[in-house]
């Protein structure tokens, strides 16, 4: 059954009509036109559709339109606008993390969460936030990087 919602992304208001049970991944992108955020595995497994509701890291493939409720939610076209995002695109952009890319916009959106929570974090909190973020190229060392240069900026 199709539901009307209005959804609250990156500050500005969306009204959606779609099947209760589509994944929030697919009305951002389908819908919306938001196709930074990307699909992986379907199965919360790989973290490349990770956006944010209410500042929180979610994996949208397994989050149902219906269960979105009112949250602000935040993708990777918005998270510059808030000052721990923008740190961390510049710490991204001046460490060249990227590779193929694919996987980027979940990685960030995952650092964002964790440098958000936790604005000095160490290895251990890294590894634990990072751990459900899959990059098929490796970059896993420029992430940890650019992190910990975000948290630098962080401090300032
Ligand atoms: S596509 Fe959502 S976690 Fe992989
Ligand atoms: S940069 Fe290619 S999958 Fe991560």
């Amino acid at each position: 059954m199709g539901v009307k919602a209005i959804l609250k992304v990156n500050g500005r208001p969306h009204t959606v009509d779609a099947p209760a049970d589509m994944p929030l991944l697919w009305v951002l992108r389908d819908i919306i036109g938001l196709t930074g955020t990307k699909y992986g595995c379907g199965i919360a497994a790989c973290g490349a559709c990770t956006v944010h509701v209410d500042g929180q890291a979610v994996r949208s493939c397994q989050l149902a339109l219906s269960d979105v409720g009112k949250g602000a939610i935040t993708t990777i076209e918005g998270v510059g606008a808030t000052p721990v995002g923008k740190a961390v695109q510049t710490a991204w952009r001046d460490g060249e993390v990227a590779q193929c890319g694919y996987c980027q916009p979940g990685q960030i959106m995952q650092a964002t969460a964790l440098l958000a929570a936790t604005p000095r974090p160490d290895d251990a909190a890294i590894d634990a936030s990072m751990a459900g973020n899959i990059c098929r190229c490796g970059t896993y060392p420029r992430i940890r990087a650019a992190i910990k240069a975000a948290a630098q900026g962080n401090r300032a």
